[in-house]
């Protein structure tokens, strides 16, 4: 039998105490995760938390001082329908989720909000629909208009 080199036994040596770094490595790091929370992801597209409050006076919110401007913020198209009156509609078609962001794939024509999708129109003061595919309206929230500020109450 052969004796073991003093080459082999320095190997052997260098490769436990790596494995025993790396192990020590693992260790500190799935602590560090386990340390983590998750949040839930939210699609920028989908109305996040909390009331939007909106200064007229401000750009972009500008247009909605004036009846028929409309602007998309957060998950919602807020358009303001008269001067006493505004209306905060989900941006995401309930046809096949494409955005109705009036400045880029919807459109609003009259009273209607339309998806440059597939066509379909939803009143713009309510969300229902008024024209398919699209069979369900757009979820509303309500909208208090303060001098030149709208707050969207989205809980
Ligand atoms: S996704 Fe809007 S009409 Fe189809």
């Amino acid at each position: 039998m052969k004796e073991p080199d003093l080459r082999d036994a320095e190997r052997r040596k260098f490769i436990l105490e790596g494995l025993g770094l790396t192990g020590g490595l693992v260790l500190v790091s799935s602590s560090l995760f386990s340390a983590c929370e998750f949040t839930e992801f939210k699609s920028p597209n989908e109305p996040v938390g909390g009331n939007l409050v909106l200064d007229t006076t401000t750009s972009p919110y500008s247009v909605l001082a004036q009846p028929g401007g409309a602007v998309a913020v957060a998950g919602v198209v807020v358009i303001r329908i008269s001067p006493d009156q505004a209306s905060a509609l989900s941006r995401i078609c309930t046809h096949q989720g494409c955005d109705l962001d009036p400045n880029d794939n919807g459109s609003i024509v009259g009273d209607r909000l339309r998806c440059g999708c597939h066509g379909s129109e939803f009143n713009t003061g309510n969300g229902e629909v008024l024209k398919g595919p699209a069979r369900v309206g757009l979820k509303s929230y309500p909208v208090e208009i303060r001098e030149n500020v709208l707050t969207v109450i989205m809980e």
